[in-house]
């Protein structure tokens, strides 16, 4: 069916109470673990590229990976998604590209200039049949070189979604309700809890619209132990609760933004595969148990945490 934008699927996941999931993709490797799960659980995918990977890969590269695999799994609908889109020109520069989806991150901006650039990209995105994300709210956590303390992280106003959704024209609306980017979400010691009364604040003021969570990665315990056991050091490692992601991917929101935890699972199994196998060099022997162990987590998440099996 080619490359999709993500209003039907979207609309399927909002009356269906389930969520697309949006996996990051910055090689081959990672395309087709993620493709390969939603092709044999029939799944609807968000293929999502940031500026940093755009820079790692080159975008014409990226492009080629994702057309690659709508012509291996043509019966799925795939969107090729801009994440954190920093200003007018890198999503004007995907739109052209052939995105069929951008973010306008402009969140970290007072609230008439977000609204300002956000409606600059709405207009081109939607001149050439490309629809947009946009944020309000800030998360905590590293974005490509962005780094947001905790400190400085703001959840959402709910009393400001309306007019913000109403005055842009966006697409779809992320929002922050106590998710961040990385591996470290939580204090050790704490108790990991989203902001579901933010959430349904938020969902109240615009029915029937499609809510993202960013910086949604559970961080899965077994890889980071996997990391710690063959020689990194990554303490404290503390993600979202997967049954919170669930309640959420029921409400509004219907795009579920995950990246740390395939680069988990990458590294976990690269680790310990050269840890067990201190001879070998030929790439394709460690790449291959990564890319199965990423398409493996990923049936995981679209089986068990945001329900889209079986919705393509
Ligand atoms: O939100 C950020 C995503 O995890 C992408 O990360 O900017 O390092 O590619 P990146
Ligand atoms: P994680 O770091 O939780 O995987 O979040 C990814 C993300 O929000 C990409 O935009
Ligand atoms: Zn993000």
């Amino acid at each position: 069916m080619g490359l999709v934008t993500t209003t039907e699927m979207f609309k399927k996941a909002y009356n269906g109470g389930y969520a697309i999931g949006a996996f990051n993709v910055n090689n081959m490797e990672i395309v087709q673990g993620i493709t390969e799960a939603c092709a044999e659980e029939n799944a609807p995918v968000i293929l999502q590229v940031s500026k940093g990977a755009r820079a790692y890969a080159n975008p014409v590269y990226l492009k080629k990976l994702v057309e690659a695999a709508v012509e291996c799994y043509p019966q799925l609908p795939i969107a090729l998604h801009l994440d954190h889109g920093p200003d007018f020109e890198t999503c004007k520069s995907c739109i052209d590209g052939g995105f069929t989806s951008v973010m306008i991150d402009a969140s970290s901006k007072p609230f008439e200039e977000n609204i300002a650039i956000t409606r600059q990209v709405v207009e081109y995105a939607h001149a050439h049949g490309v629809v947009v994300e946009a944020e309000l709210g800030t998360l905590a956590g590293i974005e490509d070189d962005v780094k947001v303390s905790a400190e400085d992280s703001s959840y959402t106003h709910p009393e400001e979604v309306e007019e913000f959704v109403k005055r842009t024209g966006c697409d779809s609306l992320a929002i922050a309700i106590g998710t961040s980017h990385g591996a470290y979400k939580f204090k050790p010691g704490t108790k990991p809890q989203l902001r579901f009364d933010v959430l349904h604040e938020c969902e109240k003021r615009i029915p029937g619209f499609p809510i993202v969570l960013h910086g949604s990665s559970s961080v899965p315990q077994e890889y980071v132990q996997m990391v710690n056991t063959y020689g990194g050091a990554m303490p404290d490692a503390i993600g979202v609760p997967e049954d919170q992601l669930r309640e959420a991917a029921r409400s509004a929101v219907c795009k579920i933004n995950i990246d740390s935890d395939l680069r988990l699972a990458m590294t976990g199994t690269i680790r310990k595969f050269f840890a067990e196998h201190p001879d070998k060099f030929d790439p394709r022997e460690y790449l291959k148990p990564a890319r199965a162990n990423i398409k493996e987590l990923v049936r995981h998440k679209l089986v068990d945490v945001l329900g889209c099996a079986g919705k393509a």
